[in-house]
């Protein structure tokens, strides 16, 4: 948070503005290191980041995983131990699998006592997959053995609500438009995160009527402007409980959930929409930057976001 820079009226210092006053430099300001595997570091990023508390950020875009250990290195050699959790390190860009090897490049650049704190959340597959399966948890509590089909979940997005609503003991189901793809996708979720999920291939989006026998949640998080669900698939399913659509771009995912919907109840199945998930997914990504500076051993990723937004509905 910014430092409170007043000064008594009567002081010399008075007439400066409290950017420029001497103690504006010798407070220990909280930095970020932005690295971007995009060419140009993302502007919401940085937006957030200074909402969430960061008072300078130093951006990076097109960071390769070779440019990673210098500029990490820049970080923890110029600030004693003590001091080091007013430094931190985003990581972001367009691409999720890069940004996982920025990530593991960045965490072997450090070595205790010398280290930063390091957020993952490229293209905002984190803090948008968590605040997406903290609505569905909020929701229905429990989530062993209730099945689950994320539509699109090939996607980084996808990839992540599946991994951890598998880690919360549903039965995963991805879905994609090739075989191969959503075979990658499982074994990959499968590694990551230690779970068992299944993928189906739905190359028609108007047969998802056959994927939903027995489903409880849906999630659509296929790509922007594209519907994957048509109203007469879902509304008055039998089983469905819950529906969530990340989709903000028309036409939306699923027809009927509209934008705005934060557990609005329609034709008995609770709904979200993409601003009922985002509005959560902006405050979770503000108070991750917060707790980067509080400690600074942390490595802010799916779960631990995950442990940070469940916190976050606890306390309300
Ligand atoms: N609400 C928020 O705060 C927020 C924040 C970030 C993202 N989002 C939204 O969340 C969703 C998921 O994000 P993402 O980055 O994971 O998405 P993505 O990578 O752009 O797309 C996810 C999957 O959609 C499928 N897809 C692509 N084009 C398609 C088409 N024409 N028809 C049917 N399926 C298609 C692809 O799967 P296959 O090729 O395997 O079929 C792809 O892997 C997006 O709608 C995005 O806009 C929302």
């Amino acid at each position: 948070m910014r430092r409170d820079l007043r000064v008594a009226a009567d002081s010399p210092l008075s007439h400066f503005p409290p950017s420029l006053r001497p103690e504006a430099y010798s407070a220990m300001r909280n930095l970020l290191l932005q690295l971007d595997s995009s060419r140009l570091p993302s502007v919401f990023d940085q937006v957030v980041a200074y909402d969430g508390g960061a008072e300078q950020i130093m951006s990076y875009g097109g960071v390769t995983p070779e440019d990673v250990r210098d500029l990490v290195h820049g970080c923890i050699f110029t600030r004693g131990p003590k001091d080091l959790r007013h430094t931190a390190v985003w990581i972001g860009g367009n691409n999720m699998s890069q940004g996982e090897q920025l990530l593991a490049m960045a965490q072997d650049a450090m070595f205790h006592p010398l280290t930063v704190s390091v957020m993952l959340d490229s293209n905002g597959s984190n803090t948008t997959a968590v605040a997406a399966v903290v609505k569905v948890e909020q929701t229905l509590g429990n989530l062993k053995g209730r099945k689950v089909l994320i539509l699109g979940g090939t996607g980084p997005v996808g990839q992540r609500a599946a991994g951890l609503l598998a880690k919360d003991g549903a039965h995963v189901t991805i879905t994609s438009r090739k075989p191969e793809q959503g075979e990658k996708a499982r074994q990959f979720i499968n590694a990551r995160f230690e779970v068992p999920v299944e993928a189906k291939t739905l190359s028609d989006p108007s047969t998802v009527g056959e994927l939903l026998d027995g489903v409880e949640v849906l999630v659509n998080s296929g790509a922007a402007g594209i519907q994957m669900v048509a109203h007469k698939a879902w509304a008055g399913h039998p089983t469905l409980k819950v529906a969530v659509d990340l989709n903000a771009v028309p036409p939306l995912g699923i027809e009927g959930v509209e934008v705005q919907d934060a557990g609005e109840v329609r034709h008995g199945v609770t709904v979200f929409g993409a601003f009922g998930v985002g509005n959560f997914k902006t405050k979770l990504h503000k108070r991750c930057i917060g707790r980067l500076f509080e400690r600074n051993d942390q490595v802010l990723d799916a779960e631990t976001i995950a442990d940070i937004a469940r916190e976050m509905v606890k306390k309300k």
